[in-house]
């Protein structure tokens, strides 16, 4: 018997009743998928998983998307990306290292793979170990937010175009934080703002930190609305953050939900979380699918 928690008013929820470590059922990955809609953030505690139990159920939910850091620096495909300071081999990362430096780019607002042409639809977390203190991560509903906003704003924002560049972003944290490969595997994309979930009819916006303009605008007018759309997701009441426990799996709708890290230290803490994705659908051909 599955049964559902709220974690907060707009969105996200505790499940108890579902092993994800055994193959689900058709029944139950349509449960899944239809949890996702409807709560965009999913937290399924004292789950027992390992690298292949976590990408069976990466695959059941769609197609995996690959790790880009990987393919764009190494050529290498991988489904894995490790989230926080603890290395393959078990070894820990301080504060000064140029990997935990270049993860801090996480602490901004943001959606995963936005920068990719056909972004992810969502990340899938297994969580490991986390700091005695911070490393906590942050959630925001753009469904709320758009929601929330004035019809006039709804009508201005529903043709635009974004360009979403995942080098613009990283530029914010260090001028040559992507290598050249890497560089040359994102270039930037165009992304539609307004985005309609296609079981569901909701409708949502679609920002964050690889936002970068406005397909059009002046830099700007283009810079004005961007911000101002994320100011008004991140409002603090709006904000669920959710403090990881070892053990727990969490799935989050990449679509619909605005996240960031909040730090730690790492030279005293250990942080260790794997993260696999599934690959959405292009945001263009969604909205002509209308
Ligand atoms: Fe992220």
């Amino acid at each position: 018997m599955v049964s559902v928690a709220p974690l907060h008013p707009e969105f996200g929820a505790r499940i108890s009743g579902m092993d994800l470590h055994v193959p689900l059922t058709t029944d139950q990955v349509k449960t899944v998928h239809d949890l996702i809609d409807r709560y965009s953030f999913l937290c399924f505690p004292d789950q027992s998983f390992n690298d292949a139990r976590q990408l069976a159920l990466t695959c059941s939910l769609g197609e995996p998307e690959e790790n880009h850091v990987a393919l764009g620096q190494r050529g290498v495909i991988s489904y894995f990306g490790i989230i926080g300071n603890v290395q393959e081999d078990g070894s820990k990362l301080g504060n000064r290292d140029r990997h935990v430096v270049f993860s801090t780019g996480n602490n901004m607002w943001h959606t995963d793979s936005s920068f990719r042409p056909v972004p992810s639809y969502v990340s899938i977390m297994c969580v490991y170990e986390v700091p005695g203190e911070g490393g906590h991560t942050q959630f925001v509903s753009t469904r709320s937010a758009y929601e929330r906003l004035p019809d006039a704003l709804k009508t201005e924002i529903e043709p635009l175009t974004v360009i979403h560049d995942y080098v613009f972003s990283r530029s914010k944290v260090s001028p040559d934080a992507v290598t050249p490969s890497h560089a040359a595997s994102l270039p930037p994309v165009r992304q539609r703002l307004v985005r309609t979930n296609p079981r569901t009819g909701a409708r949502n916006y679609y920002v964050g930190s690889h936002a970068k303009t406005v397909e059009g605008w002046e830099e700007p007018d283009s810079r004005r609305l961007l911000d101002d759309l994320l100011a008004r997701a991140v409002e603090e009441e709006h904000v669920y953050t959710h403090p990881w426990q070892p053990g727990e799996l969490v799935i989050w709708d990449n679509r619909t939900l605005l996240h960031r890290g909040t730090g730690y230290d790492a030279d005293r803490y250990r942080r260790y979380m794997r993260q696999t994705r599934v690959r959405g659908v292009s945001t263009l051909e969604e909205a002509q699918a209308q």
